[in-house]
């Protein structure tokens, strides 16, 4: 069924769980993370970011539609959230499209900035029972962005800085730099726990960890354990993805119907879903 992602990620923190969120582009990511946390028996997060938005020709409609339709048929509680929104209008589009929350990425503006629209998104959200989560510090990375060294002193979250973000923003979870980085195509990643301990201490609201694709298992459960509640997949399931096909296409150079490498991809989805909420 189609749940809202503030009660996945309540039931996480008092459960002392991660709840997985994985990034759809294509329908058959979708289907994937559905059959992934059945097999699991998890629940997870389905997220369409601004990115995947563009993609699909800015039809929000389309996209989030048909993720929701495949929420809605499953038997694992799965939730629809928009993610890395720094379009404001595409903010206000996520109202009535299934969305039960959305990531409002003002990461890139100055601190005061950030506070500013961060907290209009809030108060638009909250008066929609839309769930608002936004970021503090850098995870690198993203696209269209020189990769950034994880390691650059500065990138990092300040924990007394993230105290005061969240008491001035409102936000209801928050997106911390502790190490790992968008895009990572191998899962190479070291967090810093002290860093994750400090502002689980100190920042009143759900953690969130992006760039969950380069962490490896051992550190990814090692970051719940310490504190980190929603935890973001999104490059895993691609590299799954195009292998599979790569693999079917080497294999057989003369395939025409693209439903005979979509069946490997989508499978190979669904293990990638299945491994990572495994260590929730
Ligand atoms: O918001 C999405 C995630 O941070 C995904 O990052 O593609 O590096 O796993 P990833
Ligand atoms: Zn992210």
């Amino acid at each position: 069924p189609l749940v809202s992602t503030g009660e996945l990620v309540s039931a996480a923190v008092a459960e002392g769980r991660g709840v997985a969120a994985f990034n759809v582009i294509t329908l058959e990511h979708a289907e994937a993370i559905a059959a992934g946390a059945e097999q699991a028996g998890a629940p997870a997060i389905l997220q369409i970011s601004e990115n995947a938005v563009t993609f699909h020709g800015g039809r929000l409609s389309a996209v989030a539609a048909a993720a929701a339709a495949v929420a809605r048929a499953s038997s694992a509680r799965l939730s629809l959230h928009l993610d890395h929104v720094v379009s404001a209008d595409l903010l206000r589009a996520a109202d009535g499209e299934g969305f039960s929350s959305v990531m409002f990425d003002a990461s890139k503006l100055p601190y005061d900035e950030n506070v500013k629209a961060t907290a209009d998104a809030v108060r638009w959200g909250h008066e929609r029972g839309i769930w608002i989560e936004a970021e503090l510090g850098k995870v690198g990375g993203k696209e269209g962005e020189a990769p950034l060294d994880a390691h650059t002193p500065g990138v990092r979250t300040d924990p007394s800085e993230a105290a005061a973000y969240v008491a001035a923003t409102g936000v209801d979870a928050l997106a911390v730099a502790v190490g790992s980085s968008h895009a990572m195509t191998e899962r190479t990643a070291a967090l810093d726990h002290t860093l994750i301990s400090a502002l689980r201490a100190t920042v009143p609201v759900p953690l969130v960890l992006h760039g969950s694709s380069g962490v490896p298992d051992a550190e990814v459960r090692k970051a719940v354990t310490s504190g980190m509640t929603k935890i973001n997949v999104g490059t895993a399931l691609n590299t799954a993805f195009t292998g599979a096909v790569r693999t079917f296409l080497d294999a057989n150079p003369q395939a025409v119907d693209p439903r005979k490498y979509l069946v490997p991809a989508r499978t190979a989805m669904a293990g990638t879903v299945a491994g990572f909420l495994g260590l929730m």
